[in-house]
């Protein structure tokens, strides 16, 4: 045995015992440069394979490549057992998964109905206008003409504060806000919420929303008044709703009425939305009384106007069948998704 294949031999143990003790394939990487690599051990003998005797040639290249090879398949075998641990610890991210949405929230169906009012009026001029939550008693009753003994103003139906203020229980009041900073003409739709001493149940609660319409300019009409809520009507709920007016009485209108849609649900032939009428009272309108103009600066001589106000929870019901306004408060979100 000459010196070439006794550090064959050598290397060859010493390279086994290195790979099966290797810890990660950076330690493997590293037998493979101490043995196999350009500036390693085997090159380094091959290259003094010429001062070998030629009788021993044979042997010395069959151990070489013996040695080699020996060496190869133990790095294999450590790389095969090292890879064979990992893919049981592993049970981390799987990159090639598709990724899950994050839930996202959206605007609650009264927003976005009153979102879709406020649109509907301002395709016929009317400008969104906003007024505050906590009213004073003036702009509320009085300058809207409503007398001190008015049943509306008693304290079992307003939200009376400490201070004198109320809880606003209608958004008429906007009207007065915006003529008291506006000169005529003014054509405006308000929504907002209001504030009223119900016992909630299916179709009252102690909050809910309006939207206020007000046009003040020369020579304006009831006729004026009727076509802006059917096309209201129909913006809403389809071309085939009918509207009908029927006289009824507030304090800041004169002449005053009640609206009603052709019902919604049945079409007008009856049904148990309607109470078997074929028509659902949508809210009061009229011509504004020429008090509240005078309240506000505003000659009656000069100028005229209507006004009108919608329920904009009662539009939310009809439009979607929702049998209880409660619903529409609860915040639940198997509900509330829907819209
Ligand atoms: N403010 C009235 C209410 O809450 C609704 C209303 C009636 C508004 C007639 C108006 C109107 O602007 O002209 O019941």
């Amino acid at each position: 045995m000459n010196k070439i294949i006794e550090a064959i031999n050598e290397a060859v143990g010493e390279a086994q015992r290195r790979a099966a003790d290797a810890a990660s394939v950076a330690d493997l990487e590293q037998i493979r440069i101490d043995y196999l690599g350009r500036n390693g051990l085997f090159p380094e003998l091959s290259r003094q394979m010429g001062s070998v005797p030629p009788e021993e040639r044979k042997d010395t290249g069959r151990a070489f490549n013996a040695g080699r090879e020996a060496i190869q398949k133990a790095m294999d075998d450590a790389d095969k057992k090292l890879n064979a641990g990992k893919s049981k610890e592993f049970t981390g991210i799987d990159v090639t998964l598709p990724g899950r949405a994050p839930r996202t929230g959206h605007r609650h169906p009264i927003s976005q109905l009153a979102d879709e009012c406020v649109a509907i009026f301002s395709r016929l001029g009317f400008t969104a206008m906003e007024g505050p939550e906590l009213e004073d008693i003036y702009h509320n009753f009085d300058a809207l003409n409503t007398p001190a003994d008015h049943p509306s103003r008693d304290m079992q139906d307003t939200f009376y504060l400490t201070d004198g203020r109320i809880l606003r229980s209608q958004t008429s009041p906007v009207q007065i806000r915006v003529m008291e900073s506006h000169e005529p003409p003014v054509r405006i739709a308000a929504p907002g919420r209001v504030f009223r001493r119900d016992t909630p149940d299916a179709t009252h609660g102690m909050n809910f929303h309006q939207i206020e319409g007000l046009y003040i300019d020369r020579n304006v009409s009831l006729a004026d008044l009727k076509s802006v809520l059917q096309y209201f009507a129909r913006e809403m709920f389809g071309k085939d709703v009918k509207i009908r007016l029927r006289p009824h009485f507030f304090p800041f209108t004169e002449p005053s009425v009640e609206y009603d849609f052709s019902c919604v649900v049945c079409g007008g032939k009856g049904c148990n939305v309607c109470k078997n009428s074929g028509w659902i009272e949508i809210a009061g309108a009229g011509m504004v009384d020429p008090n509240v103009l005078k309240n506000v600066g505003y000659d009656p001589e000069v100028w005229s106007g209507y006004a009108f106000g919608l329920g904009i929870e009662r539009l939310a019901m009809l439009r979607n069948h929702i049998p209880d306004l409660r619903l529409l408060y609860d915040n639940d979100v198997r509900f509330l998704q829907q819209f």
